[in-house]
């Protein structure tokens, strides 16, 4: 089933089949990040965990070659389709974090990963949970892309990435910082427990993940960039 959102303003309208992501508040504090950046036609921007392609087409908008990327055929197939109806190019590929641009190099990395922590301590292997669940501590795919991310980018090039504080904002500046990357908090959104949050209170509260009547997360934006 298709159905139709809009993607306030400046995003236009994305086809959005069920089991696809909806932007919200993360894409947007990301695309208002990506926003800031130097980007054209010589920028070479790649997306990855794409969904619905929302932050591949704002990034196409302005001229950029954007590579996107998703482990979920329906979210590629939906980028792919959302490109198309825009008029704009989008190479949409699946596979794993970098694992399909392996040996290419980006001036942008933008990365909205799954990031919630979970009661699951593995990736789920299939459902709408592909997009948000990350281990106990939500840092499964994080930690990967913290990892490698250097080496897909040019000198001088930068990793754009927003999570949760939830999942540790000093682990993340570490871990950038051991994969070669300059990193830094470049913006912070307080936001209201979603719905999966909101479920899983109780999970949160005994592994100490938040306080007794916290209903609010702070999302951050994390800039890393390579050095030139
Ligand atoms: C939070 S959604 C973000 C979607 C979109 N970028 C946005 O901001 O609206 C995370 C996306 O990452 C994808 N994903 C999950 N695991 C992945 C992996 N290992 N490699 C690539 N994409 C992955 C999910 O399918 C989902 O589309």
């Amino acid at each position: 089933m298709i159905g139709l959102i809009s993607t306030y303003g400046q995003g236009g309208r994305v086809m959005l089949p069920r089991g696809v992501y909806a932007p919200q508040g993360d894409s947007l504090l990301l695309r208002d990040a990506l926003d800031r950046e130097e980007v054209g036609t010589g920028t070479a921007v790649l997306d990855v965990g794409t969904g619905s392609g929302f932050l591949a087409l704002a990034a196409a908008r302005r001229g950029a070659r954007v590579t996107a990327v998703d482990r979920t055929r329906r979210a590629v197939l939906t980028t792919r389709l959302n490109a198309a109806v825009a008029g704009l190019r989008v190479e949409a590929v699946r596979g794993d974090l970098l694992a399909p641009t392996v040996g290419r190099r980006f001036h942008l990395i933008l990365s909205n990963p799954p990031y919630v922590p979970a009661p699951d301590p593995a990736l789920p292997l299939r459902g709408a949970a592909r997009a948000w669940d990350a281990g106990h501590d939500g840092r499964l795919l994080i930690d990967r892309l913290c990892d490698t991310a250097a080496g897909s980018l040019h000198p001088g090039g930068a990793l754009l990435l927003v999570h949760s504080a939830l999942c540790g904002v000093p682990a993340t500046l570490d871990r950038l910082k051991r994969g070669g990357l300059s990193a830094e908090v470049t913006d912070r959104r307080t936001v209201p427990f979603g719905p999966v949050l909101a479920s899983r209170r109780e999970w949160l509260l005994d592994h100490g993940l938040i306080l007794p009547g916290d209903d609010k997360e702070e999302l951050v934006i994390i800039r890393a960039e390579r050095s030139r």
